[in-house]
């Protein structure tokens, strides 16, 4: 694999589209899937400098902490708890531009402003949710919702 990420200079969504075009190269079919994650969140954060960005996987009745790039994070979601909990429940994309504002809301961190949950799906059953976290509102739009759930949709074969 190439050890460099290239990083658009561009807009948002240029910056998806190089960075999508990278992946392949960063994923290990004959890994463990917490490498692929890691490699993931890891290209995620240096592309964009998410504040937070991370993994939490299904285990049972609640989310647990996966692979992640940014601060200490809570350990476990409940089933409709939190921007995540409430991915789970409505299998589908939650952009939240004001995370005061979200019922509920986990805050893991006083610095977390808006934020954007998308589930990952294996053979049509939610696995795990990507969440993106910014310390400034109104972070995540459309675009960061179109390119997250192709990325992950993508990165499904790999998990
Ligand atoms: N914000 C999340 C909790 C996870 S942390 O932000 C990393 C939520 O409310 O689901």
């Amino acid at each position: 694999m190439s050890e460099q990420l290239i990083i658009s200079s561009g807009e948002k969504n240029d910056k998806y589209q190089t960075l999508l075009q990278q992946l392949p190269a960063l994923m290990d079919e004959r890994v463990d899937n917490v490498a692929n994650m890691s490699n993931l969140v890891a290209a995620l954060k240096q592309t964009f400098g998410f504040f937070w960005v991370g993994f939490y996987r299904v285990q049972a009745d609640e989310l647990v902490l996966g692979p992640f790039q940014g601060p200490i994070a809570c350990t476990r979601i409940k089933k409709g708890q939190g921007v995540c909990g409430t991915t789970w429940v409505e299998q589908q994309t939650i952009v939240v531009p004001n995370v005061h504002e979200f019922p509920g809301h986990i805050a893991c961190s006083d610095q977390s402003k808006s934020e954007i949950v998308v589930p990952l799906f294996k053979a049509g059953v939610l696995v795990a949710v990507l969440d993106v976290d910014s310390d400034e509102f109104a972070t995540f739009d459309e675009v960061d919702k179109i390119q997250l759930e192709k990325i992950l949709e993508w990165f499904s074969a790999y998990y």
